[in-house]
């Protein structure tokens, strides 16, 4: 006979807790990510506190979104903070050569970029400007933020409207040094991290953890070379990975109407970032084993071909059950690494990428994406718990195969056992038995997304099609079944 999935969780021995900031987002000046999406200005007829989007931000803070990045990316190496500061109608204009070469106003700084992050409670994570900016232009914006003195710096923040300084939680020292921050070799990086982070002074309670840009996809040198080479000051490496179907950046796939080709492609794809943040954590283990230094995801997600007759630069695309499988294929990768993944930035919030919202005019949807992070909200700053997967099945497509079940649990703040489970077969459901230390569980209360077709999506006409709905499971003969039907994410609590 057909042996059964089984999901063992051994609740006695718990593992590195989950940081809420893997639950992080990105936030760059791209597309209609900040501008339309997000920044409508106080004077819009769309209602908005301080100029951001009341709709948008409501929505964004049932994620319980612990933390924002910004404002780039490829961006941050070619923006300057003064530009954005001071009365907005004062603010230069520039070109946003990175995405579209449109006009960027500035209107969006760093005093309203604080805004947005405190009406979402949410910490903040600014990415420096390494590749176009100065040692010395990275050290006045940390005062400028930061200082309680009478500097000259911190009286202009007083004068802009902000009395208190802000604490700054993390801070980058560029991004992608390798590429677009300005096409470096990591010992040369390494070398001008060390010289930016003697100057970035702040008062202690003030003072952000400092990441350094690191590598991506199969590269480790990074990891590998920052770790050896910078001895304090680096709260974390960052690492990037996307998702991309095809795993061709020409012609990467649509983001709907894909063939199941492309649905098992984009499993085999996601499912590496295992690999990846292994391969980073072995260097690391060798060069830092005590794990002072963390690996940050700081960007991650789906990268597909823009949507028809949309501006190429602003990376727009729908997004589809298949986003939501990959963002909670990627979550219990992340819970697994939890001893080094303490921040993720899943690329991007609102209208780019694998987005949460998607936003036109004053309408906006919330993405299958949201859903998979609103499901997924117990396991912020849970405890993570060891699960064992036995009997599992195979999703295969020709002679390639994933795994069929993809699962994860954790002790949550509230004191619940949260189990997630994934199924990444498109056709076939499953039966998976849910044990807890051995002894089986009782019952399961949550929630499940799932949908008919492969690339069921949300429009602004139909902003409901996919949404969870409630799931529930009950014990009989002493036994938890659980029927995963196919391409489905599940997260509920197990009693
Ligand atoms: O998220 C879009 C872009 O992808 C970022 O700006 C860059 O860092 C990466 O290449």
């Amino acid at each position: 006979a057909f042996a059964q999935v089984s999901v063992t969780i051994d609740a006695a021995k718990p593992g590195p807790v989950i940081n809420k900031a893997v639950y992080g987002q990105f936030a760059e000046h791209l597309g209609t990510g900040i501008y339309e999406g997000m920044w409508v200005g106080p004077e819009s007829k769309i209602p908005n506190t301080k100029g951001w989007r009341n709709d948008v931000v409501g929505a964004l803070k049932e994620l319980h979104v612990p933390l924002v990045r910004w404002p780039g990316g490829c961006f941050a190496d070619e923006y300057h903070w003064r530009d954005g500061i001071g009365p907005r109608d004062k603010r230069p204009v520039k070109v946003n050569t990175n995405w579209g070469n449109v006009t960027e106003n500035n209107a969006v700084g760093t005093h309203e970029f604080f805004d947005l992050a405190e009406l979402l409670g949410a910490e903040v994570y600014i990415n420096g400007n390494l590749g176009t900016g100065s040692v010395q232009e990275m050290s006045e914006w940390i005062e400028y933020m930061t200082s309680p003195s009478k500097s000259t710096l911190a009286e202009l923040r007083r004068k802009n409207g902000r009395e208190q300084p802000w604490k700054v939680d993390y801070f980058a020292v560029g991004n992608e040094m390798w590429g677009c921050g300005g096409n470096m070799k990591p010992d040369h990086y390494a070398d001008l991290y060390k010289n930016v982070t003697t100057f970035l002074r702040a008062p202690k309670e003030y003072r952000p953890q400092i990441i350094a840009s690191g590598g991506h996809t199969d590269d480790v040198k990074w990891a590998d070379v920052l770790t050896r080479e910078v001895k304090n000051d680096m709260a974390g490496v960052s690492f990037h990975y996307y998702t991309i179907p095809t795993g061709k950046w020409e012609g990467k796939g649509a983001a709907t109407g894909f063939p199941e080709s492309q649905w098992f492609s984009t499993m085999q794809n996601t499912l590496r970032m295992d690999k990846f943040i292994r391969a980073n954590k072995a260097v690391m283990d060798k060069n830092d084993p005590q794990k002072k230094v963390g690996l940050f995801v700081d960007e991650w997600g789906t990268w597909y071909d823009v949507e028809p007759g949309t501006n190429a630069g602003f990376l727009y695309q729908q997004n589809s059950l298949r986003d939501a499988v990959v963002a909670a294929l990627n979550f219990n990768i992340f819970h697994q690494h939890a001893d080094r993944v303490r921040m993720t930035n899943i690329a991007q919030m609102v209208n780019v990428l694998q987005a949460m919202i998607l936003t036109d005019k004053d309408k906006m949807l919330l993405t299958p994406t949201y859903h998979a992070f609103r499901m997924y909200v117990p396991f912020q700053d849970a405890t993570s718990l060891p699960v064992a997967v036995k009997n599992n099945g195979k999703y295969s497509v020709g002679n390639a195969s994933v795994p069929q079940v993809s699962a994860s649990a954790a002790r949550g703040k509230d004191g619940k056992l949260y189990v997630a489970l994934v199924n990444t077969d498109p056709n076939k459901a499953t039966d998976v038995t849910v044990n807890v230390g051995g002894a089986g569980a009782g019952k399961l209360t949550g929630q499940l997304l799932t949908a008919t077709a492969m690339d069921a999506h949300n429009t602004f006409a139909q902003p409901e099609a996919v949404k969870p709905t409630a799931f529930n499971a009950q014990a009989s003969g002493g036994k938890l079944t659980v029927k995963l039907p196919a391409k489905s994410v599940v997260v509920a609590a197990v009693e």
